[in-house]
């Protein structure tokens, strides 16, 4: 069978102003795979995922979503996304863990109707997802920021997006809680087969859990599975955060 692809980026380049931020961004993510993009701050990372959810529009090249050109895609409610930003959500607002996940069935089908029971489910579902079950009816205000991160992963997915989009969403998760976040990232993608691309600085601690690593600086530097990536080994991820050297072209 075809291996389906949830996302296909082709010789996509973008500049903000003069100078490219994104260059020949080649990167296709396979229908379940779980993948982790790293690279230094300022490398484009947030740049380009605004191009994946179709918010910039790259002056060169093609992205497909579910096999279809962006500019022709419109079933936006397959994509789910959690920005850098969700952390720092105003936490004074006075709302439950249950109405902030709940807002997010809102947001896709809009904000004046009655929840059915199905929406009631979805919403229970997806805290019960993300492991807040016991939080449900607590303020939004009263949890940790792992916790808060939690509920906007919760809130992303109540929707039931097929390919979830995550901008570092550790930040603000406390350190001993890392861990258990990426498992629970982990059930998301093997349990629901929800396609997780995922951006983030805690390199040692993801490639346990993804299937395909990103490096990226302007350029793609390595795009392969995980287990490629393990063996590259200090040295090389080192010379990567330091100047750009090509590893390995990919195989697609
Ligand atoms: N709106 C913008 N206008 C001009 N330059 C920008 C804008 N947003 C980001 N940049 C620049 O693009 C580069 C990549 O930024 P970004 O994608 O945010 O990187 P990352 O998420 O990897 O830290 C940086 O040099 C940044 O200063
Ligand atoms: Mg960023």
């Amino acid at each position: 069978m075809e291996t389906e692809y949830v996302l296909k980026m082709e010789h996509v380049s973008f500049r903000y102003e003069k100078e490219n931020v994104l260059e020949d961004i080649n990167l296709a993510v396979p229908k379940g795979a779980f993948v982790g993009i790293v690279g230094p701050n300022g490398s484009g990372k947030s740049t380009l995922f605004k191009c994946v959810l179709g918010l910039l529009k790259p002056q060169q090249g093609k992205i497909y979503l579910f096999g279809t050109p962006i500019e022709a895609f419109k079933d936006w409610h397959r994509v789910g996304y959690v920005s850098q930003k969700a952390n720092s959500f105003n936490t004074g607002f006075p709302a439950t863990v249950y109405e902030v996940v709940a807002s997010g069935l809102a947001a896709k089908r809009g904000m004046f109707r009655f929840f059915t029971k199905k929406d009631r489910q979805a919403v229970s579902e997806a805290i019960e997802a993300v492991g807040m079950s016991a939080f449900a009816q607590r303020n939004i205000g009263e949890l940790s920021g792992g916790q808060q991160q939690r509920v906007f992963i919760a809130r992303a997915i109540v929707s039931k997006p097929e390919l979830l989009i995550l901008d570092e969403p550790t930040v603000g998760v406390d350190i001993h809680h890392v861990q258990s976040f990426y498992t629970m990232l982990d059930e998301l993608n093997r349990r629901l087969g929800m396609t997780l691309i995922l951006v983030t600085h805690d390199i040692g601690t993801i490639t346990e859990k993804v299937t395909h690593v990103a490096c990226l600086n302007k350029h793609l530097y390595f795009h392969g599975k995980a287990e490629e990536f393990e063996k590259l080994g200090e040295q090389t991820l080192s010379q990567f955060y330091g100047h750009p050297l090509q590893v390995l072209s990919h195989q697609h």
